[in-house]
């Protein structure tokens, strides 16, 4: 079955549209990707999405938001389908995440039902609200895809995405689904993005060339380590709530001075991010050989670089490699995850977010 996935994350960068064969064979599914987009949100969506974030949207825009997420999202799949000549039979669509408040609420906005009947095609969407009914995180969702397609008999990994957050899967060698574990470890990206908006107006460090120049402000870099997040025990997830922007600027009110380089604001939350990832291996993943990692934070090479330097000091021996479908993970575990609920069959991992039992997730729309 060919099912388009459609991915915004925490980032708010891009619509990522992927189309995926998914094929069973017995009790093995194989998920291969057939194409991808990465396009831009169009008009004024994403200042509205921005503004809803923000908590500045009004109440009608906020009625507004899910209506023209679908829109948007009706328009990117129209041209995606068109540009590579694919017909997918089942579109699953993530949604954008406004707020994220476990065990209480989470909201994916984006209109399954619109989108359904925009483009005449069922459309599977709300995919966490299931799991957090039944007492989990609702996330992270994406461990069931990782146990598929990057578990290993032999090699113990972690598959580590690095989007606006950043989530890892623990997936010990030949180890069974139901004992899996995988958590967010913290931000990834977000708090980057915003040190690059304020200080350079760049929406991200470009392969953390800014942070590579500067220097680390250890006592700043101290407090955001004290945060209480990084030392609870999963399960465990997270968001914009927590790491959010006034926080960091207050961070930076108080720690950078007006002498100081700006780079260092950079290079400091950049730390932050590399050693929350290996903190969080080196603890709940100590036997780890491989990670594998993924999303828009993957191609920061400086990033990427400070992770493998700290696990080195810190005498681990994994090894750390970027995934050649970076880009397009995500977008292809929801078409999994959506192929998953038209067959029935649960898509949470009850040890992953803490949920009394595996639930059928999201809801489908057969306009
Ligand atoms: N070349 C690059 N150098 C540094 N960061 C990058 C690069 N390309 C993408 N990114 C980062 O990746 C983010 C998008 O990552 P993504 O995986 O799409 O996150 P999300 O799932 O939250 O949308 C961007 O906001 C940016 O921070
Ligand atoms: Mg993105």
């Amino acid at each position: 079955m060919l099912v388009a996935g459609i991915m915004t994350g925490t980032s708010v960068d891009a619509i990522d549209i992927a189309t995926c064969d998914i094929e069973s064979k017995g009790d093995r599914h194989t998920v291969s990707l057939r194409s991808f987009t990465s396009s831009p949100f169009l008009g004024d969506l994403r200042d509205l999405i921005l503004r809803c974030l923000a908590g500045t949207a009004t109440l009608q825009e906020m009625s507004d938001l899910p209506f023209e997420l679908a829109r948007g999202y009706a328009a990117s799949l129209a041209d995606h389908c068109s540009a590579n000549d694919v017909h997918p039979e089942l579109v699953a669509v993530h949604g954008q995440t406004i707020w994220h408040h476990p065990p209480v609420s989470t909201w994916q906005a984006g209109s399954g039902p619109a989108l359904s009947a925009l483009i005449n095609l069922p459309v599977v969407s709300d995919f966490r609200s299931a799991d957090l009914a039944v007492g989990g995180q609702g996330a992270p969702l994406v461990p069931i895809y990782d146990h598929a397609v990057y578990a290993n008999d032999t090699i113990n990994r972690v598959a580590l995405n690095i989007g606006g957050m950043a989530n890892m899967t623990v997936l010990v060698a030949g180890a069974p689904l139901d004992t899996l574990m995988a958590f967010d470890c913290g931000p990834g990206n977000v708090w980057m993005d915003h040190a690059a908006r304020v200080t350079y107006g760049k929406s991200y460090d470009t392969n953390g060339s800014i942070a590579r120049a500067g220097r680390v402000l250890r006592p700043m870099l101290a407090e955001m380590m004290s945060m209480p997040y990084f030392s609870m025990d999963p399960p465990k997830s997270t968001g914009r709530e927590l790491f959010t922007t006034q926080e960091l600027q207050r961070l930076v009110t108080k720690y950078s001075h007006p002498s100081s380089p700006l780079e260092d604001v950079l290079t400091t939350v950049t730390e932050l991010t590399a050693w929350s990832i290996v903190d969080h291996v080196q603890r709940y993943a100590p036997s780890c050989q491989e990670v594998i990692v993924s999303g828009g934070g993957s191609q920061n090479t400086y990033l990427i670089e400070r992770i493998a330097e700290l696990s080195r000091e810190s005498g681990s021996a994994w090894t750390i490699s970027v995934d050649p479908l970076w880009a397009e993970k995500e977008a292809m575990a929801f078409a999994y995850l959506g192929w998953r609920s038209l067959h029935g069959l649960p898509g949470n991992v009850p040890s992953v977010t803490g949920a009394q039992r595996p639930v059928v997730l999201g809801t489908i729309a057969r306009a």
